[in-house]
């Protein structure tokens, strides 16, 4: 038995999971846990290492011991390190979220990131966010989450995040909606939600109110350590 909870939260880009899970994380005292940015760093040092998107026999060899690490970051964010270099902002460009969602779809990428995650997070007092972390990560979870919202909002969001000297809204969408395809339909692991998963739209909601509704749908057994 665990002693603090597990939770997941799952979805497609643009969703929430992120400004999410960090709110959620602080106020539920948890550590959060981004699995995208993982297969994010992995598509990253793949590029530095010369090894195709499309190789997964070798992607799975470079995974298998990612030199990668978390660290808290300013206020509630955290920063993602790669062989001793902090790739945070290197990792979020629109090239690497084409290389995520291409190398992510290869078996031998998936089982060390999953194997990895599952390592990170098995003592509990954590809450995960990406595309199968209810799925496939911790299917046992105290809670799974699957968070959604149009796609013109969520291809907004990301729009706004980048702010001038972005990609244009149009580039944006057109990114949103190609991964959309290529998360939800690949052979392994697509994006999908998890058995007993809570859905949440978000298109209409701030963060503090998704959070307010994930905490007021907390199953009873999930709210082990959660203050109330
Ligand atoms: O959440 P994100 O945009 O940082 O994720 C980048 C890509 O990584 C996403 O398009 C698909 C992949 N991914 C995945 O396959 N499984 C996860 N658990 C998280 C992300």
């Amino acid at each position: 038995m665990r002693e603090r909870p597990i939770f997941t939260i799952d979805g497609p880009s643009g969703a929430g999971k992120t400004t999410v899970s960090r709110r959620l994380a602080e106020r539920a005292s948890l550590t959060r846990l981004d699995t995208g940015a993982m297969y994010r760093a992995c598509a990253l040092a793949a590029r530095r290492a010369g090894i195709p998107w499309s190789d997964g026999a070798r992607l799975g060899m470079l995974c298998a011991d990612l030199p990668i690490v978390f660290r808290p970051g300013e206020g509630s964010g955290t920063r993602i390190v790669l062989s001793g270099e902090d790739v945070s902002e290197a990792i979020r460009t629109p090239e690497m979220s084409m290389g995520a969602s291409e190398v992510s779809v290869h078996v031998p990428v998936r089982e060390a990131m999953v194997a990895l995650q599952r390592k990170m997070g098995e003592r509990g007092g954590v809450v995960l966010e990406g595309r199968d972390t209810g799925t496939v990560v911790f299917p046992d979870a105290d809670a799974k989450f699957f968070l959604d919202a149009a796609a013109a909002v969520r291809a907004r969001r990301r729009f706004l995040e980048w702010g001038e000297g972005g990609p244009a809204f149009e580039e944006v969408l057109k990114e949103v909606l190609l991964r959309d395809i290529q998360d939800s339909t690949r052979e392994h692991s697509p994006l999908r939600v998890a058995d007993g998963a809570i859905y949440i739209d978000t298109t209409t909601l701030t963060v503090e109110q998704v959070v307010d509704e994930m905490l007021r749908l907390l199953p009873e057994p999930a709210r082990k350590g959660i203050p109330a």
